[in-house]
């Protein structure tokens, strides 16, 4: 007997109609899902812009291992262009945000933060183990005010503000996705050309555990093409490392823009809105939490990516609907604030965006002026690093920009054209969204490079309505 499932002695028919149904049922099993994946591409643009809390944005926001990551990121766009042989990737500007970390207010948990998954757990280990080694050591060195920050986070424990395990591994995952995308085009694979590396972090376990755990991936596992590259360290969380763009008092100046937009939250919120604030408030886990962006964080890091159900009492539970409104809420908070240069939100924001577009134009300069060297620049940072410059940029996002959130700058040069920018935004090309990118300073696709440089040098000054860097240094 074949098919032991199939009792002795059944007519014949009664078989082949089982394969026949059998084969029916994995057709249309298939089709369901396949479908599925494909409504799923086509809505994720649209998912960026206007969030709404089902699974899949749970999904995108706790950027759960067990997905890949997708995006548009390389020079494959370019095959099969008219002009493909005269565009050449020169360099690439990254910044992104750290990885999962535990919630900023108090939390004590030995174990809650052990990887989910039995494989995530072994790699967590492997990587440690890499991480400690000499050879990376020697591969990637820290600056001497980031020796002091261990090089993984702790495995189980939860610890407030701290990255964990499954944190770091997403980045690990998000390196060698970067490696895949980038490790055949003419960045890496040009033989004539010299690859220029900097890596900064701000001072912060979870920036420094997420560069550390990037760079391994994208830049230790390419090491034949690169000389050791040492981290530096900002000590500001919007990544300025040299004197013209430090702001001793920012911290305070950021501190104003919370209290202000903790007003706007209540002078915004809709009588359903209030009605869950109550909620929130009225469970232990969530009775410090006033700002919505906090209401996230906690359910966030202690719930819904740590994969535990939220919490409930009686008739009352927290819900992925109650995030919804309150993320709707922080998104459309975020961009009124800085279009209506409400407070200090367009003044502070301008000047966190402009250190790490300044060092992008410094790229741009060097690439024009070193023809045999390409330039690649990796900023660790913070939400509040990456969506000031989405902010300044124009280009709209989901305001806390998710964990390993990314923004890419692609520099490309054309033999007879010069220098141009490709923009994206966690994989998805936003070139056309950038306010100084349009008519005549958009080619081949992209922003001309000059566009940029205008930018940094007056644009940005004019959006915050202010002459240079320092008058926006003030209380
Ligand atoms: C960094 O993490 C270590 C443990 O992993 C901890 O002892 C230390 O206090 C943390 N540093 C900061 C600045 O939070
Ligand atoms: C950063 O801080 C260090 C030590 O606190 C100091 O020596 C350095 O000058 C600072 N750098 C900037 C750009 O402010
Ligand atoms: C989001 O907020 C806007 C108002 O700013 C409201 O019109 C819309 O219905 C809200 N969407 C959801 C899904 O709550
Ligand atoms: C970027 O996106 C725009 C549409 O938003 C498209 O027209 C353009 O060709 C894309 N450019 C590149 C270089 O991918």
């Amino acid at each position: 007997m074949p098919h032991t499932h199939i009792a002795p002695g059944m007519p014949r028919r009664v078989r082949l109609i089982d394969w026949i149904l059998l084969v029916v049922i994995f057709i249309t099993i298939y089709t369901i899902l396949h479908n599925e994946s494909d409504n799923e591409i086509e809505t994720s643009d649209v998912q960026l812009e206007k969030p709404i809390w089902k699974k899949e944005d749970i999904r995108e926001m706790c950027q759960f291992l067990e997905h890949e990551v997708t995006g548009e990121e390389g020079d494959q766009w370019v095959k099969g262009n008219d002009y493909e042989k005269k565009l050449r990737l020169r360099g690439i500007t990254v910044v992104f945000r750290h990885g999962e970390r535990s919630p900023v207010s108090k939390v004590e948990d030995d174990i809650g933060c052990l990887a989910s998954r039995d494989v995530d757990r072994k790699a967590f280990v492997a990587y440690k183990e890499l991480a400690e080694s000499d050879e990376i050591k020697a591969f990637l060195k820290l600056d001497p005010q980031l020796k002091q920050y261990p090089r993984v986070p702790l495995v189980s424990k939860c610890v407030s503000g701290m990255l964990t395990a499954e944190g770091a591994l997403q980045h690990l995952r998000l390196g060698k996705y970067f490696r895949h995308r980038y490790e055949k085009t003419k960045l890496f694979a040009d033989e004539n050309q010299r690859i220029v590396a900097d890596v900064v972090s701000s001072k912060y376990n979870r920036t420094v555990q997420s560069a550390l755990a990037f760079s391994t991936e994208f830049l230790y596992k390419q090491r034949t093409f690169l000389a050791p590259i040492q981290i530096k360290a900002s000590n500001f969380s919007y990544h300025c490392i040299d004197q013209s763009c430090a702001c001793q008092i920012h911290k305070s100046i950021r501190r104003i823009y919370e209290e202000e937009h903790l007003q706007q939250f209540n002078e915004m919120k809709s009588d359903d809105v209030a009605d869950e604030e109550k909620k929130f408030l009225s469970f232990p886990q969530f009775a410090a939490s006033f700002d919505p962006f906090q209401m996230i964080d906690v359910g966030l890091g202690s719930f819904i990516c740590r994969r535990k159900t939220l919490p409930c009492r009686l008739k009352e539970c927290v819900t992925l609907d109650s995030f919804n409104k309150m993320i709707n809420l922080t998104t459309s908070r975020g961009s009124r604030m800085f279009d209506d240069k409400i407070g200090v939100a367009r003044r502070l924001q301008s000047m966190e965006a402009y250190p790490i577009l300044s060092y992008l134009r410094d790229s741009v300069n060097k690439i024009r002026k070193f023809p045999h060297s390409n330039y690649i620049q990796i900023f660790s940072g913070h939400d509040v690093t990456v969506g000031p410059i989405l902010r300044v940029l124009g280009i709209p996002f989901v305001d806390p920009p998710h964990y390993t959130s990314r923004i890419v700058f692609e520099i490309y040069e054309h033999s007879d054209d010069g220098l141009f920018i490709r923009t994206l935004y966690n994989g998805r090309n936003k070139t056309y969204n950038i306010r100084f990118c349009q008519g005549d300073d958009i080619k081949y696709g992209m922003c001309k490079a000059t566009a940029f440089e205008k930018f940094v040098k007056e644009g940005l000054f004019q959006l915050a309505g202010v002459m240079e860097f320092k008058d926006m240094c003030y209380i």
